[in-house]
């Protein structure tokens, strides 16, 4: 009974090669006609810039926004691949201010920067350069200039979208009397990822983020940005996917009903299947069915209410390895369930995987259609920086994603690497703010 109900689940969460190469093709279809500027899922987004050298040098304050966390670091380069973060303050974003007003959220910003700036002693009377990491779809005009398209990730500060954020932080900033600082770049935390990378690997051309939301960028040639007019064609330019919202993947009944009741329904399909802000629902609804069918917790009223379980209770459960699944027995004991038993804590922790196996293999489905984009036989070899919680902390996810590489590429996956990022975005943002002051 449990282990017919539990097949019945990965029928519908399943991924054959067959659906992961036929994803393969949508997607590139749709990488194709957002490069044009058609209608797609895919905005391929310009960024007008490329990776970095590494021979980019000096001192830059870096932000990093796309989260609940604010970051501000005082970041030096070297000139010779090398990266310092001298400084870090990390800051809350609280929620009345993420879905308040746009005016409140830039404040907010510029507070917690004259902060640390202060914290740390650095002179407000001083020219400064600073790139802003802003983990949004963003249409870029220049470096420095782009308007927000819509707020993903449960943002919805008002007055935000359709204005450029750059002119909203500068604004910002003056009101704090931090005039003296330039906003040299405006990047997505993918572009961070690979320029940060990029500074001191040159063959990495993929920016990665499997995180509480999940994207991707990439090099591009300029003349296959077919949208952008006036540009000579020649050099290569790093190009935002947005991948989280392409909307051609497969879905089940549990993909439909948590993006129905989700604040973006129709939107971030794919973010919707495999990042951390999303994983731990679409498995709650998945045990939820399994608990009214009687196939765990012998059917037994438990309150296992929407949001009550997160990618990282998946994370902590699927790394037990435990012969009585101990870990296991443990977080249902805290959350008001302690009589599993073993097979109980067994099929949870299935069901789990099921999930999380899926999200992988759609993972690797658009990563080896971003690198068979660039090089469609793959004959050269390819690098993705990553970054992102679902990458560091899943058990296992970088293993499986591998995995499905493997099996859409034979030995020729070989030729992948993903290398991890960590704090590419932070980090990233003065890396492209020196890239933009030195072209
Ligand atoms: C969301 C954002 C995207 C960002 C990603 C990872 O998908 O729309 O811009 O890169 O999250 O943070």
């Amino acid at each position: 009974m449990k282990n017919a109900a539990l097949e019945n689940c990965r029928k519908k969460f399943d991924m054959t090669a067959a659906d992961m190469a036929a994803m393969v093709r949508e997607f590139q279809s749709e990488m194709e006609r957002g490069l044009e500027g058609r209608d797609s899922s895919l905005k391929m987004i310009p960024t007008f810039v490329d990776c970095a050298t590494g021979k980019e040098e000096g001192s830059y304050i870096a932000l990093d926004l796309g989260g609940t966390n604010f970051r501000v670091l005082g970041v030096r380069l070297d000139g010779r691949g090398g990266i310092s973060v001298e400084h870090v303050g990390k800051y809350v974003i609280p929620t009345a201010v993420m879905r308040g007003t746009g005016e409140q959220l830039f404040n907010f910003i510029a507070g917690s920067i004259k902060e640390f700036m202060t914290k740390n002693r650095i002179s407000a009377s001083d020219d400064r350069k600073l790139g802003f990491t802003f983990s949004f779809p963003v249409k870029q005009t220049a470096v420095a200039k782009g308007v927000l398209i819509t707020w993903t990730k449960d943002f919805s500060a008002s007055g935000v979208v359709g204005n450029d954020v750059v002119g909203l932080l500068s604004a910002a900033l003056a009101g704090y009397g931090l005039e003296k600082i330039e906003i040299a770049a405006l990047l997505n935390d993918t572009v961070g990822t690979l320029v940060a990378k990029s500074y001191e690997d040159p063959g990495c051309d993929v920016g990665v983020i499997f995180g509480t939301g999940t994207n991707a960028c990439y090099r591009e040639r300029i003349d296959r940005i077919r949208k952008l007019p006036g540009l000579d064609g020649k050099g290569h330019m790093i190009v935002n996917i947005e991948w989280g919202n392409f909307s051609k993947a497969p879905a089940n009944e549990y993909d439909r009903m948590l993006d129905q009741v989700s604040g973006n329904p129709g939107q971030q399909l794919m973010e919707k299947k495999i990042s951390g802000m999303y994983l731990g629902e679409l498995t709650r609804l998945l045990i939820s069915d399994l608990i009214a069918d009687k196939s765990l917790f012998a059917g037994e009223k438990v309150n296992f209410s929407r949001g009550q379980f997160e990618s990282q209770h998946m994370s902590l459960i699927e790394a037990d390895d435990s012969a009585d699944l101990s870990a296991v027995k443990l977080f249902l004991g805290g959350i008001g369930i302690p009589d599993a038993t073993l097979e109980d804590r067994a099929v949870l922790k299935e069901a789990c995987r099921i999930v999380s196996d899926r999200a992988a293999k759609i993972s690797a489905a658009a990563l080896s259609a971003v690198f068979t984009w660039m090089d469609p036989k793959l004959d050269g070899k390819h690098t993705a920086a990553i970054d992102g919680s679902v990458y560091e902390k899943h058990p296992g996810f970088r293993e499986r994603v591998l995995a499905a590489l493997k099996e859409l590429h034979g030995e020729k996956a070989g030729k992948l690497a993903l290398v991890s990022a960590k704090d590419g975005s932070g980090v990233g943002a003065a890396v492209v703010a020196a890239v933009a002051a030195s072209a």
